[in-house]
Parts: structure tokens; sequence; C-alpha cells
């Protein structure tokens, strides 16, 4: 008797909190899809936790004002934030910078920013509107320079690029005295991780938000870093031979290896960067070679980069000082298949 009494109950009772639980679903999701109230909650420690966006900023100005500082953010709307960032604190034609143009030029280090770049119109703009002010509140003298490919080669040849807008900056400027190698999606969150080359090599985007602010592997040298002028000549700039997504920087730590140069990096709560999404889900232009070329590495690493950039297959098109960057355009024809020969062989002929 007790127990059929108790049954429609339960049932009742089930029925009311799924429905109470469905119904608070809805108004958060609705809230989440609606531009004008949406809330971005980020993790407790960030400082940018529980933003409110009102009025429409596109995904990519959201995430700009999200790494900006707490000072500038508290005192202003997000919009006028956002609109006020244009000045860009008088950037130099080319987009140098330095904080006294009176000083002597010794008096402290020279940094060139190189990033390389194809097809990502939207993240740079980003990318630009955050860095500028950001380096400029580190008080350095910077410079940014956005090397871009085009022409017939398919893959991506990043290493390649590093090495062209390594030399091309020091022709623009040989009293450079530190190279920061940067991807173009990602933002530096914090002003305390410094762009020096103090450490060098350093690596500077310890945390990535993408990989839950945690170091993938101890040997990661991509996504930013830091070397000397010295240091890069020394390792003989990147391997020219990787084109397509991945590894090059792989390369880059077996050269350090090599030449016993251990990495530093920043403290992990400093060195937080945000990766810009990428739109669309299109399939990684995979770089196929790149298992063969990373067990080659050390054999190639004294005559494949700096010393052999003269004979690699590119040539720069035209190098523009734009407004807020140099804009280094390289055309990249196509490589020739990558041989695949023993070890013990490279070196001895010319293979690649
Ligand atoms: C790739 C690197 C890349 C890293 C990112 C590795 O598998 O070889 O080029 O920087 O993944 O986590
Ligand atoms: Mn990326």
């Amino acid at each position: 008797m007790r127990e059929s009494r108790l049954c429609p109950l339960i049932i009742l009772q089930v029925v009311g909190t799924l429905g109470l639980l469905t119904y608070l679903h809805l108004v958060k999701t609705s809230r989440e899809r609606n531009p004008e109230t949406l809330q971005i909650t980020l993790r407790d420690n960030n400082p940018y936790a529980n933003v409110e966006f009102s009025g429409k900023l596109s995904h990519f100005e959201k995430v700009a004002v999200l790494v900006m500082p707490p000072r500038e953010r508290d005192s202003k709307t997000l919009q006028e934030i956002w609109r006020a960032n244009d000045s860009y604190g008088n950037v130099g034609l080319g987009g140098k910078w330095s904080p006294s143009r009176n000083r002597s030029a010794s008096s402290s280090e020279k940094v060139a920013i190189l990033v390389t770049y194809r097809d990502r119109e939207e993240h740079l703009k980003i990318f630009l509107r955050h860095m500028h002010p950001f380096l400029q509140r580190q008080g350095l003298d910077y410079t940014i320079y956005v090397i871009e490919q085009h022409g017939e080669e398919q893959g991506f040849c990043k290493g390649l690029l590093y090495n062209v807008g390594f030399t091309e900056a020091l022709k623009d400027d040989p009293s450079y005295d530190c190279f920061i190698f940067h991807d173009v999606d990602l933002l530096p969150e914090d002003d305390r991780n410094l762009y020096t080359c103090a450490r060098s090599p350093y690596h500077l985007s310890v945390a990535i938000d993408k990989f839950d602010y945690k170091l993938t592997y101890v040997a990661l040298f991509g996504g930013v870093s830091a070397l000397n002028t010295s240091h890069y000549r020394l390792l003989n700039g990147y391997s020219n031979l990787y084109c397509g997504w991945g590894a090059e920087d792989d390369d880059m730590a077996r050269r350090l290896y090599k030449h016993v140069l251990a990495i530093s990096r920043p403290e992990p709560d400093i060195a937080r960067y945000k990766m810009l999404s990428h739109k669309s889900r299109e399939p990684r232009d995979d770089n196929t070679d790149k298992r063969y070329l990373l067990n080659t590495a050390l054999h190639r690493a004294k005559t494949d980069g700096l010393a052999d950039l003269q004979t690699a297959n590119y040539s720069v098109t035209s190098i523009t000082h734009k407004a807020l960057y140099t804009h280094i355009l390289v055309n990249i024809t196509k490589r020739k298949p990558i041989k695949h020969v023993h070890p013990r062989k490279i070196g001895k002929r010319n293979t690649n």
C-alpha cells in the first residue's frame, strides 16, 4: 500500500527536477547565445574573469579585449578600450618603436619580432593591436616584421621564412641583439613576461590556454621563443626544409642540444598565452617528411639553414614599411621532393 502511494510521488519529483534543470539550461544557453549579454568566464585565477561584454564585438575582438591589462579595462567600457588602442602609441613606419628616440642606441637590447604568416588576416589584425601596446608597456626598443609566404609551394615553410626574416631584418638594421620568433595566433596575457634575450635560448609560450596552461613537453621550443643574434648564427638558424605543419621547432631543439644550449623559461604563471581560434577546421597541411627530417636533423644542422639560404628555393618579392609592421613578402617556389637517404650519406653528397 505505502509503496504504491510513494511511487507517483517519486515520479513527480524526478519529472519536476528534470523540468527545472532543462529550464535553467535553456536560460543559460540563451544568455550565452545573446551577444548583448555575452559573459565569458575564465578560470578563477585569471585577472580577466567575469568580463561582461555589451554591444557587438567580433569573436576576435573579444579575445583581444580579454588579454588587455586590468587597469585599462576597469576605467572604460570595453568598446572604448578597443577604440582607444587605435593610436598604438605613435609606432614609427615599419612597426618600429623605442622608449625614447633620444637615448643612445646602445643603452639597451634591440629586439626584432619575427612573425611568419600566410592567409590569417583576422589574426594579424588582433595580433598587432595587442602586441604594440604590450611591447611598449615593457619599454622595449623593437620592430615587428611580418614574413609572408606566397608562390607555388603548398606547404608553409616556417623555418625558411624565419631565416629570411632574420637576414632581411639585419639588412634593415644591423644592430639587432635579440630575435623573438612568434606565432601570429598567440597573445601574451601578462606584462611581466618580458620579451628579452637575456636568457637566450628562451621559450616564452610556456602556458597556453588551449593546452590547459600546461607545457606539452619539456623540449618544446615552438609558439614564442627568443634567440640572441649570435646564438642564431651559431645554430645556423632554422632548417630550410620543413614545409607543412610542425616539427621545425623540434629540429631547432635538436640544434640547441647539439650546441649544449639549454632552454630557459619564465614561470608558468607569468608565461600565459591565449591562442586565437581557427575559423575553419580544415585538415592540417601536414609535413609528410618530418619524421625523416627529424631523424636526420643533427646530420644536416651545419649545412641546412643560414649556411645554404642563398641556394634555397625562395626570392624576396617586396619589403614594405607599413604603418604597424615591416612586411617581407617571400616567394617560395615548389620544393624538390626530399630524398630519404641514410644519415651517414648526408653531407657527403648534395642530396636535398
Ligand atoms: C610539433 C611542433 C609543435 C607542437 C605543439 C609538435 O607535435 O612537432 O611543431 O610546436 O607539436 O604542441
Ligand atoms: Mn597556431
